[in-house]
């Protein structure tokens, strides 16, 4: 049986991985620190015989025994308001974290794929983004601890691959959305439907002219899973071209809801990217891959998972000013 290690195992993406590598019939050890991440994405695991868990920190030394065939590193501060009161950590779990799992993966002669983002690309000045483009990264601006972690962490994992011939994989992760997202986190889509279901108006920032797109997350676990099968060791965006304004979108959540919100508009955050559109050729051509799932079947599943959250949940995501911060 294959075994796998998975940072970020209690996060968003980190759980939806774990459920997709066990589906597969692999032995998955999940590890997080649960800075943001939450058990209860993956309660449903610890029954399962093929499953471990380890609550440890990646950004200090990692250890596990046995033998490794596998690892994906998706342990990191992943939205803005996380990585902006943990700026600190998001630059560690970049860095030394990244160079923490490459120093296992060269010991148990592993091969790795590590999470990197659209924010490498910053404030794009080239649309829509194929991996050629080198990007627009403000160094020192608020996201700059994010971009730049994941900046370097590409820098490292190539430099592995090629300094020491370590199997590597590198998935640029667009947008992505989908049930187990938390209602707080200043994401978008969550931001979006958190104000539809407390019955508050839904917050665009400037006149909502910016564009996104949006990936369900089956079709992001499809991709990545294909990389890491594959054997393409350059950065490959995966993530959904289908682009919609912020405003054409608040009113979609408006809606799906049903609700008779309105949408209320805020000065525009700092460095927020006017335009965000992967160019998914290089993983049609490389991995035989394209996502399925469309926006309004996505966006059902995830308002309803949303809907079945508790009272308390909902409480819990409610006193944030989300224009404090940055939402995309
Ligand atoms: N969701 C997206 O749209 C998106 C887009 C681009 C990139 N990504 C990348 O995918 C990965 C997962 O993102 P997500 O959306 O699931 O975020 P998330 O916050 O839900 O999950 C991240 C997980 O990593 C854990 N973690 C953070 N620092 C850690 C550390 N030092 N040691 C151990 N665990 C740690 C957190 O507790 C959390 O469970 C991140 O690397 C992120 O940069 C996500």
């Amino acid at each position: 049986m294959k075994r796998i290690l998975i940072t970020g195992a209690a996060g968003f993406l980190g759980s939806h991985l774990c459920d997709k590598f066990i589906a597969e019939g692999y032995h998955v050890l999940g590890m997080d620190n649960l800075i943001t991440g939450d058990l209860n994405n993956i309660d449903h695991l610890f029954k399962n015989k093929n499953f471990e868990f380890y609550h440890h920190d990646v950004s200090k030394f990692v250890h596990v025994s046995g033998k490794l065939d596998y690892i994906l590193h998706f342990a990191s501060p992943a939205s803005p308001i996380d990585y902006l009161k943990i700026p600190i950590q998001t630059l560690k779990v970049g860095s030394l974290g990244t160079h923490n799992l490459l120093g296992l993966a060269k010991e148990k002669n592993a091969r790795i794929l590590i999470a990197s983002t659209s924010e490498v690309y910053g404030d794009p000045l080239v649309h829509p983004q194929t991996e050629e483009y080198y990007g627009n990264v403000n160094t020192i601006g608020p996201r700059g601890v994010y971009d730049e972690a994941k900046r370097f962490q590409e820098s490292i994992t190539m430099a592995y691959h090629r300094f020491h011939g370590l199997e590597t994989r590198i998935v640029r992760i667009f947008n992505t959305y989908g049930p187990r997202m938390r209602l707080n986190d200043g994401r978008v889509i969550p931001a979006f439907i958190g104000q539809a279901l407390r019955g508050e108006d839904l917050t665009v920032f400037g006149e909502g002219n910016q564009t996104r797109s949006f990936c369900y997350v089956d079709d992001q676990v499809d991709g990545i899973y294909r990389l890491l099968l594959s054997e393409y060791a350059e950065p490959v965006n995966i993530g959904n071209p289908h682009e919609i304004t912020i405003k054409d979108f608040a009113e979609e959540i408006i809606k799906l809801t049903g609700t008779d919100q309105k949408i209320v508009y805020k000065p525009l955050p700092k460095d927020d990217p006017m335009q965000r559109q992967p160019d998914i050729t290089r993983a049609k051509e490389i991995l035989g891959w394209e996502p399925k799932v469309n926006r309004a079947e996505g966006m059902k599943i995830t308002y309803d998972y949303f809907k079945g959250l508790s009272e308390e949940d909902l409480r819990k995501s409610e006193h944030k000013d989300f224009s404090k911060h940055i939402v995309r």
